[in-house]
């Protein structure tokens, strides 16, 4: 593997997509092939299981079936995008990746992180480079989130207490996981994306 693979997270509409967005394009502008992608997707198989996800009721899934749809998901979309960009020498940018899984199912809605860590392990084993956390009080961040209209905020109607406890669980693993960088998400995006740049150019040559 030659490429880099750097992922965002956080909790919904924190600003991960626009971070992801404005990164991809400095590298770009800088002549590198940069791979932005996203999860659930980031392939056509993995987008379909993503309508499943995002869209419907509170109660459509059990935790423990959105772990093995997320990592069907996840599956297919290293399978089909992530490796092979890597083999190439690629930047790989996913807004979300295997985090999202540790913290939504496995920190918050139930004790289940030993079954999200086996099977991460048996079917996925790919963790990112580096990993940018965007932090912010979740009551902005759900207004930003609600106000896209967007139809996928299956996620968004656990609740501000979901999401509160989401960030906690996010903070959580920051600290406890060398490769991530929290960043202060509550601020305009030009401030939020001068602090990732250069802890992003800093992993590549
Ligand atoms: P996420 O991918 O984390 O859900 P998005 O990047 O889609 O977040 O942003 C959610 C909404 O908030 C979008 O409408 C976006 O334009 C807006 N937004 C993103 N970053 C900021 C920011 N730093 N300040 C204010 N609004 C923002
Ligand atoms: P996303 O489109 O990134 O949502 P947003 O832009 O609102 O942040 O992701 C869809 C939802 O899927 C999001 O609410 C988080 C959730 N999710 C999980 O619960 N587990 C996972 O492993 C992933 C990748 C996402």
């Amino acid at each position: 593997m030659t490429g880099v693979f750097l992922t965002f997270e956080g909790i919904d509409g924190s600003g991960k997509s626009t971070q992801a967005r404005m990164l991809a394009e400095v590298l770009r502008a800088e002549g590198r092939e940069v791979v932005l992608t996203r999860e659930p997707g980031g392939s056509p198989g993995a987008e379909e299981i993503r309508a499943l996800l995002v869209s419907g009721d509170t109660a459509r899934w059990s935790p423990e079936t959105e772990i093995l749809l997320f990592n069907a998901a996840r599956r297919d979309h290293m399978e089909r995008t992530i490796r092979p960009a890597l083999d190439r020498g690629a930047v790989v940018i996913s807004d979300r990746f295997a985090d999202s899984t540790r913290v939504y199912q496995g920190a918050v809605r139930a004790d289940l992180r030993p079954l999200v860590d086996t099977l991460h392990k048996l079917v996925i084993g790919l963790e990112p480079e580096r990993t940018f956390i965007i932090d912010m009080d979740p009551a902005e961040a759900l207004k930003r989130g609600l106000a896209r209209k967007s139809g996928e905020d299956r996620f968004e109607d656990f609740g501000l207490s979901f999401q509160e406890r989401l960030r906690d669980g996010f903070r959580a693993l920051a600290d406890e996981t060398p490769r991530c960088r929290l960043i202060d998400g509550n601020r305009p995006p030009a401030e939020v994306a001068a602090d990732i740049l250069p802890l992003a150019q800093e992993l590549l040559v």
